[in-house]
């Protein structure tokens, strides 16, 4: 397994190998959620990259950049295991030389949901996310659903810039009991842990609701934050029902397909999760 640090060698490693290529971008301390992605990378490409950067631009001021949990030895054992061809693994001068002052920002889909609380968040990810997929030059790259804001940005992007790559959603992975895997979960507690476990309740609940048919956006946004409210150690940020690609707000009922997302915070650790309701998931 290749370790690339520049965008010069992975260019160079890249133009050596004129096969299809597949890029899970990570930000290290790797889980289940990101393994499977690096498995679909490595069972629909002839080669397969992953990269490892915790990006400090889309973390906000009062964000977690420097505890970010990072792993790089045990990422680098699990993604050998697995058979990467190639890790990229810059560091931030590299990616953040003095001077720069180039961002991507993605406007309207960057705007609402996780966009009002982190407002640097999708300027970061948009910016880090066109930069990883010029220098590894991937067919495919391959994110979690778990993000579905982030998602959403990503291939916007890839289609506003015309990036000639694939942008390939994988569903979430749930630990036992339904939590959504994320390398947060790491700073929570286990009472925090057994807590957070309303958040995948609270959706389940509303997508059976949904399955009755219940259709009206309010009525199924009551429904989580009354599931959720009623957890002491869990702080509500927000609920959302809305259009899956235009991620506006419906106010009266579904009738497309819909995103159902919300965001909590169970002591320091912010989580998020979502499912879609109707057809095209
Ligand atoms: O989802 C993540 O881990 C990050 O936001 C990403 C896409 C690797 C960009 O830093």
């Amino acid at each position: 397994m290749e370790i690339l640090k520049t965008p010069e060698e992975m260019r160079a490693w890249r133009r050596a190998l004129p096969v299809s290529l597949g890029l899970t971008p990570t930000m290290g301390y790797l889980h289940e959620g990101h393994l499977s992605l690096v498995r679909r990378s490595l069972a629909e490409n002839e080669a397969s990259v992953a990269s490892i950067f915790v990006n400090p631009t889309q973390f906000g001021p009062n964000e977690d950049f420097d505890r970010y949990p990072r792993d790089e030895e045990g990422d680098l054992r699990q993604l050998r295991e697995l058979g990467v061809d190639a890790v990229y693994l810059p560091s931030v001068e590299t990616m953040y030389p003095e001077g720069y002052q180039t961002y991507v920002t993605v406007e309207g889909l960057s705007q609402g949901l996780e966009g009002r609380s982190r407002p640097v968040h999708f300027r970061g990810v948009a910016t880090v996310v066109t930069k990883l997929l010029i220098a590894v030059g991937p067919d495919r790259a391959y994110f979690g659903k778990k993000d579905a804001q982030q998602l959403r940005v990503i291939r916007r992007l890839a289609r506003d810039l015309d990036l000639p790559t694939e942008i390939v959603g994988c569903d979430t992975v749930r630990e036992e009991g339904g939590l959504a895997m994320s390398s947060r979960n790491a700073y929570l507690s286990r009472e925090q842990r057994a807590a957070a476990l309303v958040l995948s309740r609270a959706l389940a609940e509303a997508e059976a609701r949904f399955a009755e048919g219940v259709r009206s956006a309010e009525v199924l946004r009551v429904i989580v934050s009354g599931t959720v409210g009623a957890e002491p150690q869990g702080e509500l940020d927000y609920v959302s029902v809305a259009d899956s690609e235009t991620l506006a707000e419906i106010e009266g009922d579904i009738e497309g397909v819909a995103l159902l997302s919300l965001a909590a915070r169970f002591g320091p650790v912010r989580l998020i999760d979502n499912v879609t309701l109707g057809e095209g998931a």
